[in-house]
């Protein structure tokens, strides 16, 4: 057994989410997180919304309410759809509580007096017309690096290069659209120059495993070529105190400095309140953290590499004692650096990006409003942006959900449990095999290691097609050994024999399918007698903040009793009802509805 951290990407909460997001760090995540579980291995999935910086602000400026009033809000709206969606998190949380800052605190406590935090003047950004500094994001101009149009003061979405807003040509203000004028205020950096022979030194490990995507391990080694100390304070007035500087309460800690180590205080905060509910120790979260053996996978969209295989491994590193400048571990002990960063590619839309502000945008919730949410992770886990960029389109969505989930899994579950529900009412004992039943449920077990293997390689797309050949087969057996042809009294002892084999390769394929569906295949586990929770569904539960701050909904979930990742017989004599059928038929006329919903119909 071993101890897995699923650490998914934190959500802006600066207003919902739409597909996109949940495409690329969200259903991953958790079909990763659900089939390691159901293999037996000890899992941890934390994550929670992503609430400083100046997004936040900016959208809670244009509401007029105050940033922590507008990620309250957004907090609750993420959460809701992410419990909806079925995500099966140990802890999701917020970046807002007493105990995140305190251990964000105690990081870079420890980072700068190891040494890697080093202090130096910095050019900032002030708008001219409003006075206040301008965040990086907020400044937009040509790339420096691939003269790109259109990058950000942070990032050039083109080259995927981290940029500082000063060195950007011709900077302009998104604001006020004036030209930013930069003032000179002492800031933290963190050296990552310092670091920079150690990070290469993971990085060639972590190569040598041969697991990472090609292009994210040649995106994060070629990040190292050019290595600069990168400012970890900002002036703005939303954010987690700088230590030190508590009198200076313009200065706060960079949004993402604080936002990559909610990995580690969630998962003290999931330990924490295990202990205060008496089911754990407050130290539980150190089997994934300390132990060297652990596997820790982080999962995002590819927007987010450069902080997850460069920014945080440092803060590791640095907290570690690292670097060339030495040091030692903190409190926390050392630290285990990531395994392996998941970065998905990105979602279009009818062939568009994503932008909320130009209402090409589909948001998670209006989804979960008017269609299954299997659905939906159906789509992202057969045609997601897994390897390479992809297209959600609203005519792909209907003809997948029906040609695929309805007339090929869902009528294979409906017509074997109306078989049996009509000749027996329950699962019949079969007689003597023919080689046509035991060629299907060779086929069909056989399927827990091909699948298994490709999710445990985060091939999820290949995973979830190899399940739906299978169906395809089981389809096929039904032709070939035509049940419903069976009435005569001496051909009883062979319908029993077809329809056992069948509901054999119902509940397997069941088992298998619960990753990517888990809340449809509860119903098919109904529907063949079982109980109805072979997949675990998270909830939703408000808690009181662990140090005396504000109270806030989490998610969480007991997923220790899990279906085990193999082929478990079914028993004859099992109860089987004439069933209801399991997934909704979608009419076509929902593809016109919904593009007229987005103003693309013609
Ligand atoms: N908020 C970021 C985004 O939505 C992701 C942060 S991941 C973190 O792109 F964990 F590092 F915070
Ligand atoms: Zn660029």
């Amino acid at each position: 057994m071993s101890h897995i951290l699923s650490a998914v990407a934190w959500p802006y909460a600066n207003g919902p989410r739409h597909i996109g997001h949940v495409a690329g760090f969200g259903v991953p995540s958790d079909v990763f997180s659900r089939y390691m579980r159901m293999r037996g291995e000890d899992v941890l999935m934390v994550s929670g919304t992503d609430e400083h910086g100046t997004p936040i602000l900016v959208a809670a400026e244009a509401e007029g309410v105050t940033p922590k009033q507008l990620a309250d809000k957004n907090n609750r709206i993420i959460a809701e759809d992410l419990v909806a969606l079925g995500l099966s998190y140990d802890l999701f949380t917020r970046t807002t509580t007493v105990n995140h800052e305190k251990v964000v605190q105690q990081m870079f406590e420890v980072c700068r007096d190891n040494g890697y935090m080093i202090i130096e003047a910095q050019n900032v950004a002030i708008d001219p017309e409003t006075g206040n500094t301008l965040p990086d994001r907020y400044i937009e101009g040509t790339c420096p690096i691939c003269g790109a149009d259109g990058a950000r003061g942070d990032q050039c979405d083109t080259c995927g290069n981290q940029l500082d807003p000063q060195d950007l040509i011709n900077p302009i203000s998104k604001v006020s659209g004036k030209a930013p004028e930069f003032k000179v205020s002492d800031h933290y950096l963190l050296d990552i120059p310092a670091l920079a022979d150690a990070l290469a030194t993971w990085l060639d490990q972590v190569e040598a495993t041969g697991e990472w995507r090609p292009n994210v391990i040649s995106f994060s080694k070629h990040l190292l070529e050019d290595v600069r100390p990168r400012a970890m304070s900002r002036d703005i007035s939303w954010g987690i105190p700088v230590p030190g500087w508590e009198d200076q309460p313009n200065k706060r800690l960079y949004v993402w400095f604080d936002a990559v180590i909610g990995y580690l205080s969630a998962s003290i905060e999931w330990a924490r309140r295990r202990e205060a509910a008496g089911t754990g120790s407050a130290d539980d979260w150190r089997a994934w953290w300390n132990d060297p053996e652990a596997l820790t996978y982080y999962f995002m969209g590819k927007d987010n590499i450069v902080f997850h295989s460069q920014i945080w491994p440092a803060e590791l590193l640095a907290y570690n004692g690292k670097g060339s400048r030495g040091g030692q571990p903190g409190a926390l002990g050392e630290l285990n650096l990531p395994t392996q960063v998941v970065a998905s590619e990105f979602l279009t839309m009818e062939g568009k990006k994503f932008s909320s502000s130009k209402n090409v945008v589909i948001y998670v919730r209006d989804v979960l409003s008017r269609y299954q949410p299997d659905a939906l992770r159906y789509f992202i886990s057969i045609a997601g942006p897994e390897a390479s960029d992809a297209d959600f389109t609203w005519a792909e969505f209907v003809r997948r959900n029906n040609s695929e989930l309805v007339a090929g899994w869902g009528n294979l579950v409906n017509r074997t449990a109306a078989m049996i529900a009509k000749n027996f009412g329950e699962i019949p004992t079969p007689s003597m095999r023919d080689d046509v039943d035991e060629e299907l449920l060779t086929a069909i077990s056989g399927g827990f290691e091909t699948v298994g293997d490709h999710i445990a390689h985060h091939r999820q797309r290949a995973a979830l097609a190899e399940i739906m050949r299978l169906v395809g087969e089981a389809n096929a057996y039904v032709a070939k050994t035509e049940p419903f042809k069976l009435k005569a009294p001496e051909q009883r002892e062979r319908l029993a024999t077809v329809l056992h084999t069948l509901a054999q390769a119902v509940s397997d394929l069941n088992t298998m399918i619960c990753v990517f569906l888990p809340h449809s295949s509860n119903a098919v586990d109904r529907v063949l007698g079982g109980s109805g929770d072979i997949a675990p569904l998270p909830r939703l539960e408000e808690v009181s903040d662990l140090d005396g701050g504000d109270p806030y909904p989490i998610i969480t979930g007991d997923y220790t009793d899990v279906h085990r990742w193999e082929s478990v017989p079914v028993v004859p004599g099992t109860p089987i009802a004439k069933p209801k059928p399991v997934f909704q038929k979608l009419d076509e006329s929902v593809v016109d509805e919904e593009l007229e919903r987005l103003g693309l119909s013609d």
